[in-house]
């Protein structure tokens, strides 16, 4: 129930930001990869978690594709391209993630990860801040091969 209460202040205060990202596009402020489409807005990146503490070592992007394989490839595809198994029955789809999000941050996407979005549960739970963080390398890797 707690839970519950936490995550919703949570949407609305991520609802909150996006309302005010969609306010400085349209003072001309920094809309650079967004066009003003409601779906493109919906798809703005949540606050950065901040900077990735971990090195993009050979390791570490191991870790991320341990990860990844685990947790993310039933719906974004084993090569992140938005067409795993679980992707047909997601309305709206699961997004390629060497689309949008390759422009993103490592905190935004760490955000994304932590949080969850539409059916996308959040991992804030279930992933610790190493796996997070590994993934967030091993994605880039798939971005930028
Ligand atoms: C149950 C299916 C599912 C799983 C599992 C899942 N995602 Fe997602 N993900 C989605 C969907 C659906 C969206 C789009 C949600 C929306 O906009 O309503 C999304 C959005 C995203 C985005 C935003 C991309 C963009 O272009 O806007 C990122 C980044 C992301 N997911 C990363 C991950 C990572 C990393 C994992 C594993 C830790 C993961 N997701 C696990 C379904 C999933």
């Amino acid at each position: 129930m707690e839970k519950r209460l936490f995550q919703t202040a949570l949407l609305l205060a991520l609802v909150a930001a996006a309302a005010v990202g969609a306010y400085g596009m349209g003072m001309g402020v920094g809309n650079r990869r967004h066009g003003m489409g409601g779906r493109d807005m919906m798809m703005a990146p949540p606050p950065s978690a901040g900077e990735n503490p971990l090195p993009a070592s050979e390791a570490v992007v191991a870790r991320g594709k341990t990860v990844f394989d685990a947790n993310c490839a039933i719906c974004h595809g084993a090569q992140g391209r938005g067409d795993g198994p679980g992707a047909a029955a997601l309305n709206p789809p699961p997004p390629s993630l060497l689309g949008a999000a390759a422009a993103w941050s490592d905190g935004q996407i760490a955000a994304q990860i932590q949080v969850g979005r539409g059916a996308m549960p959040a991992f804030r739970g279930a992933l610790d801040s190493t796996a997070i963080w590994s993934v967030v390398h091993y994605l880039r890797r798939l971005q930028r091969p």
